[in-house]
């Protein structure tokens, strides 16, 4: 059996003066080694000031509590300079509307949540489900294969062509720009530069204008395109701005969803008596898909910039001060989540948790990706089938994204 996460061993004890303490270093998320810094954080300095990192100086707000109060408080920490640990240069800087604050923050949700509402939900839901078992149908029967590449990646990506109307046989490009965007760019990488990253995701802005012109003058209709083009809020946007709202529109709807499904496939199998549960009381599965995107958090944190001085538990924040929350350690605060390190899918109150953030940003896809989660559990356990993982996951060395290149398995028999 793969390590689950509540039995972190020595190995990753986190000895090292509370002062020097940086949590925001990809290689602890990547070796899975995370919890104990933030389990020592949540108990002896629950909001954290780093003086030296990778990305400058910041706070880390680590437990539940704190995290909604500086998450509902969009005045007092405002997303405007970035949502991520990351300061990303001026000339590489792409709005979007996870990036403002009131009014044109409502005004540009507001265009494309329609996607995401129930009219919108009930036809995909369909869709999804046919998807869902043709992908199981064609899986390999007799040998290993990677689950991330051939169930979440592909089930995720044909849901994100289909949300922007985009042409289907180019749908792998939307995985590799997601890819690209949230990659920080460092040496001896494959994205060494902002220039670099900058030039591919131009290629993505190049696409989606020329889909852009044609839907500008086609009828509206319900695609991601279409309404930003039909918009009065958005059919005027800067290309940066399109740019940044592609981004996170990709980005939230491709990374996220393929995470969790990766996720909640490792964690059946590391906690063999939860998948027996759920094969015994198939109407468990809508709290397992919660319970599945609360262990999993797939993404670790967002970050705030304070717009005034002010107190977050019990420390003095001044204004232009860097907080980060980092929603996967509030949900593993006992205070509030009961044997919060254990995967427990019919806990109480198992909606109770950070994945989705809180206030004027919360997440818009939630409902989606929850559909999209519980279609394909129904569907596993109705085909009878079952995955074996056969060796330990490839983690990514991302701070942001919590997630997974990797998890071979194969079908039991
Ligand atoms: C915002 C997580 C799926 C689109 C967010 C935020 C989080 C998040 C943490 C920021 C909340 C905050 O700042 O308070 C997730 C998780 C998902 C998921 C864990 C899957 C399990 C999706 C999907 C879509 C999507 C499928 C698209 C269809 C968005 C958008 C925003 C957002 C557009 C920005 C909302 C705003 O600024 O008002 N998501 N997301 N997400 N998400 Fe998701």
């Amino acid at each position: 059996m793969t390590r689950r996460s509540e039995d972190y061993g020595a190995e990753a004890s986190c000895v090292i003066p509370l002062s020097k303490l940086d949590v925001s270093e990809g290689k602890r998320f990547q070796d899975d080694s995370i919890w104990t810094c933030f389990e020592r954080l949540r108990k002896e300095d629950p909001v954290h000031y780093c003086q030296d990192s990778a990305h400058g100086p910041y706070w880390s707000v680590t437990k539940y509590r704190d995290i909604v109060a500086v998450d509902t408080n969009h005045k007092a920490f405002s997303s405007e300079q970035g949502v991520t640990i990351v300061d990303v240069p001026g000339e590489h800087w792409t709005p979007s509307f996870i990036k403002m604050g009131p009014p044109k923050h409502a005004e540009q949700r507001n265009t494309v949540s329609p996607i995401v509402g129930p009219e919108s939900l009930t036809k995909l839901e369909s869709l999804i489900r046919s998807r869902v078992r043709a992908i199981l149908a064609g899986l390999p029967r007799n040998e290993a294969f990677n689950w991330v590449d051939m169930v979440s990646i592909e089930l995720t990506t044909q849901m994100l062509a289909t949300l922007f109307d985009f042409p289907f046989e180019d749908r792998r490009l939307l995985t590799y720009w997601s890819n690209v965007a949230v990659t920080a760019p460092k040496a001896g990488h494959a994205i060494d530069s902002w220039d670099k990253r900058s030039t591919i995701l131009s290629e993505c802005l190049d696409y989606f204008t020329r889909l852009w012109n044609e839907r500008i003058k086609a009828e509206p209709r319900l695609d991601l395109i279409s309404l930003m083009a039909h918009s009065p809020a958005t059919r005027q946007m800067e290309p940066s701005e399109f740019l940044g709202n592609l981004i996170l529109l990709i980005v939230g709807g491709n990374d996220t969803t393929r995470n969790s499904i990766t996720g909640g496939l490792l964690f059946m199998n590391q906690y063999p008596s939860e998948l027996r549960k759920l094969i015994d009381n198939p109407e468990l599965i809508s709290s397992a898909v919660s319970e599945i995107i609360r262990y999993q958090t797939p993404i670790a944190h967002m970050r705030r910039t304070a717009a005034i001085d002010s107190i977050v538990g019990g420390k003095q924040i001044r204004k232009g001060d860097k907080v980060v929350m980092w929603y996967i350690s509030g949900n593993r605060d006992e205070e509030i989540i009961e044997n919060a390190n254990s995967f427990v899918i019919d806990r109480k109150n198992v909606r109770q948790h950070l994945s989705f953030g809180f206030g004027i940003h919360r997440c818009l896809g939630r409902h989606l990706a929850e559909l999209q989660l519980r279609v394909l559990w129904e569907e596993i356990l109705s085909a009878g089938l079952w995955f074996e993982v056969v060796g330990e996951p490839e983690r990514i060395a991302s701070n942001f994204v919590h997630g997974y290149s990797a998890l071979p398995v194969r079908i039991a028999a």
